[in-house]
């Protein structure tokens, strides 16, 4: 046999090891679990209570596809921030922000066939938000098991999104975001209710929308059409991007 041959079949060997192995332990756990039988309830009603649930995940998953053309497969964007991270944000804000494009409210021209009614339903968009707000990409880099095969792998690495550090005067950038913007946008920038989460987001992405937002081309927050952002200079903005950039570690 040639060796290439040789290398496969031990390769399809090893990986019927692994499913052997966690089918294994998917009993093994399942017969320590009886055990904990009287909490089981309890986790049930946990998550029920969770509003995701009444989501169509799988459907959310199929959509996503389409969006996968610019926002990538596991949603962290692309082409340096031009297509905006989508992964792991608060569902509320994104299904905000797909009924905006679809009223055109915030304008973006290359969305816009994608959002119309009959492309996205309101269903659709909830069911797309949750799915979307279910992926994590870690920002460490992830440590292998030995018997970790290469598409674990792959997976793995292909989902790590580490912001590079923004240059600017943390300190400064810290005050300012913790004095006003933290009651928003959270005190980590994991962001709160319908409030975006603003860490692990490109810099330079989140500089256009403070622009966007000064020019008053997109609604910020209620104080006024331009929202709080007006008051800042634009050195300001770029302190609490490099400082945002630091946080990213708190956020598992
Ligand atoms: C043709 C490319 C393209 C496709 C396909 C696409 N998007 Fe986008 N999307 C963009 C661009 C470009 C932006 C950034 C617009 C801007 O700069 O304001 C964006 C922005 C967003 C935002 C706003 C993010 C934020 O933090 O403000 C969300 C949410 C979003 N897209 C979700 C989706 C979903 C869900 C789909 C699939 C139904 C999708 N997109 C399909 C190009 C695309
Ligand atoms: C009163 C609440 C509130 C405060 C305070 C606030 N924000 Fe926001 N912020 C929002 C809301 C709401 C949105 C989403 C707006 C929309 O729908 O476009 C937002 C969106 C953003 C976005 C765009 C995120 C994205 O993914 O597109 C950035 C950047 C941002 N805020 C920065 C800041 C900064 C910096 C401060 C402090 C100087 C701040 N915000 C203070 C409510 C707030």
């Amino acid at each position: 046999m040639r060796e290439p041959d040789l290398i496969a079949i031990k390769e399809v060997g090893q990986i019927g090891e692994t499913i052997r192995r966690t089918q294994f332990s998917v009993i093994e756990e399942l017969a320590t679990m009886r055990h904990a039988l009287p909490i089981i309830p309890a986790l049930l009603l946990g998550l029920l209570a969770l509003p995701a649930a009444a989501q169509d995940i799988e459907k959310g998953k199929d959509i996503n596809g389409v969006c996968a053309a610019c926002h990538g497969q596991y949603g962290p964007g692309g082409k340096k921030g031009e297509y905006p991270r989508i992964a792991g944000q608060r569902a509320a804000y994104l299904e905000d922000q797909l009924r905006s494009f679809r009223l055109r409210k915030r304008m973006n021209i290359p969305m816009f066939p994608y959002t119309q009614e009959r492309e996205l339903s309101d269903e659709d968009i909830k069911d797309v938000s949750a799915y979307l707000a279910g992926i994590e990409l870690p920002t460490k880099w992830p440590q292998f098991k030995d018997n970790d095969d290469a598409l674990t792998r792959l997976t793995a690495m292909e989902k790590v999104m580490i912001v590079p550090r923004a240059e600017g005067n943390v300190d400064n950038g810290k005050a300012i975001y913790q004095k006003h913007c933290a009651s928003c946008h959270g005190k980590t920038g994991k962001g709160r209710g319908k409030f975006p989460m603003l860490i692990g987001q490109y810099t330079n992405y989140l500089m256009k929308q403070m622009d966007a937002y000064v020019k008053g081309e997109r609604p910020h927050d209620d104080n006024d059409s331009r929202g709080i952002l007006v008051e800042f200079k634009t050195s300001d903005m770029q302190d609490i991007l490099a400082y945002l950039t630091t946080l990213q570690d708190s956020q598992q």
